[in-house]
């Protein structure tokens, strides 16, 4: 064990479970690259949990943020910084207009969501309107209450009691939505791709009808797009996919380029819900992020950006069905939008599966006994997606010769 492995278990509280000699010390990243202490490269299809969106250290983002650092880090919420409105003005207008709140992380985007229609709906429709309906497998962080929102128990167990006003139905299921809308509803919360849940993206009936319940009952419809957003799916943002727009989004992730930033975007007319006093964040729209990510969204926005995104999901998508044709005893569904990618497997191997490629030099994500994730960088070249798929096929190779366990 490394002098820094024995030190992580000695003074980090263990919540990540990382393994010595499973998991590596990561020093240095480049691109779609990532490299340990010993020097072994690592293709990296983890990409950061879809946070190193335009790859590791990418040039643009280091001078942006480099050149920030020297000049002022950080100021209070109660002055103007030049940074925080030009990403709020990007921001709105590659949306739906209205404007944003800063915070720091994908959790904290959500909890403002969820006040701000708390807030609202108290304020359009009278008091006694505050639940929110979100969808089983959901994830929407870690906050208590959004580890209430999210759809899922085991991250809920212990925790008790839970903060109220959650309600829980179906994904894809319309009619289970619209059952579950009362006289309490106040609005409706969805990834348009579920990510920690197993990357299910949504169908688009479904999309278009909560817009249509949200429009008929007057509850507001809230995106969290912290996964799915920034590019991830082929588009800025993962509506775009369903032509639908909620009149919330949320943000995190990919959009700092590797620094923490949360958004919260509502539209006109919601936005002005928040006076002053009623929310804040002492980090939030800290300029050194706000640089990294207006970098970030100007990359993302150059032509033919995204149209790549889109084709390279293509190409990867092929190779993975390819993969499901080839090894059917092992591999039970291929799922995914653009390069937010998974491999159902037939057999609990998802964690074997994880370490063998780790073992081969890339990074991937195991959710579960039986998913494995893709968020790899969007910058990732063709022959690195490529030779992605001949890694993951000599990994099932070996798999169905009951190699790795
Ligand atoms: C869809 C979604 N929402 C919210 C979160 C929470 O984000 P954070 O970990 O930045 O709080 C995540 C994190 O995985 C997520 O995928």
């Amino acid at each position: 064990m490394s002098n820094i492995q024995e030190q992580e278990r000695q003074y980090i509280i263990n919540t990540y479970n990382r393994q010595p000699g499973v998991n590596p010390l990561l020093v240095k990243g480049e691109g779609a690259l990532a490299w340990d202490e010993e020097g072994k490269r690592y293709l990296d299809l983890l990409g950061g949990l879809a946070v190193n969106a335009v790859g590791h250290c990418h040039p643009r983002v280091v001078k942006a943020v480099q050149e920030q650092v020297a000049t002022l880090i950080h100021t209070s919420n109660l002055y103007y910084t030049a940074p925080q409105v030009e990403l709020a003005r990007i921001l709105v207008e590659q949306t739906f207009g209205g404007r944003v709140f800063f915070a720091n992380s994908g959790a904290e985007a959500n909890e403002a969501a969820i006040k701000i229609t708390r807030k609202y709906a108290g304020l359009t429709q009278g008091p006694g309107r505050f639940a929110i309906i979100t969808a089983e497998r959901s994830f929407h962080g870690r906050t208590l209450a959004t580890v209430t929102a999210t759809g899922q128990e085991k991250y809920q167990r212990g925790f008790e009691p839970l903060a109220e006003g959650f309600r829980y139905a179906t994904f894809n299921d319309l009619d289970s939505f619209a059952r579950r809308v009362d006289r309490e509803t106040a609005g409706i919360m969805i990834e348009p791709v579920q990510g920690e849940g197993g990357v299910y993206p949504a169908e688009a009936g479904f999309i278009q009808g909560l817009r249509e319940l949200c429009d008929r009952e007057n509850l507001l419809l809230i995106f969290d797009e912290v996964q799915c957003g920034m590019g991830r799916t082929g588009r800025l943002w993962g509506y775009e996919n369903y032509g639908v727009k909620p009149d919330i989004v949320t943000m995190a992730k990919g959009l700092g380029g590797g620094l923490p930033i949360g958004v919260m975007l509502a539209r006109e007319g919601v936005d002005a819900t928040f006076k002053p006093g009623d929310h804040a964040s002492t980090f939030g729209g800290n300029p050194v992020v706000c640089r990294a990510a207006v970098e970030v969204l100007k990359i993302l926005l150059e032509e033919p950006f995204l149209e790549q995104v889109r084709e390279k999901g293509e190409l990867f998508k092929n190779g993975l069905l390819k993969l499901a044709k080839g090894y059917p005893g092992l591999v039970r569904e291929v799922r995914g939008l653009g390069l937010i990618m998974a491999l159902e497997l037939a057999v609990p191997l998802a964690s074997a599966v994880q370490r063998r490629c780790q073992e081969r030099g890339m990074l991937i994500n195991a959710i579960g006994e039986n998913i494995i994730r893709f968020l790899p960088p969007l910058v990732i070249t063709v022959e690195q997606l490529e030779q992605a798929i001949d890694e993951l096929e000599q990994v099932l190779k070996e798999a169905e010769a009951g190699e790795p366990s």
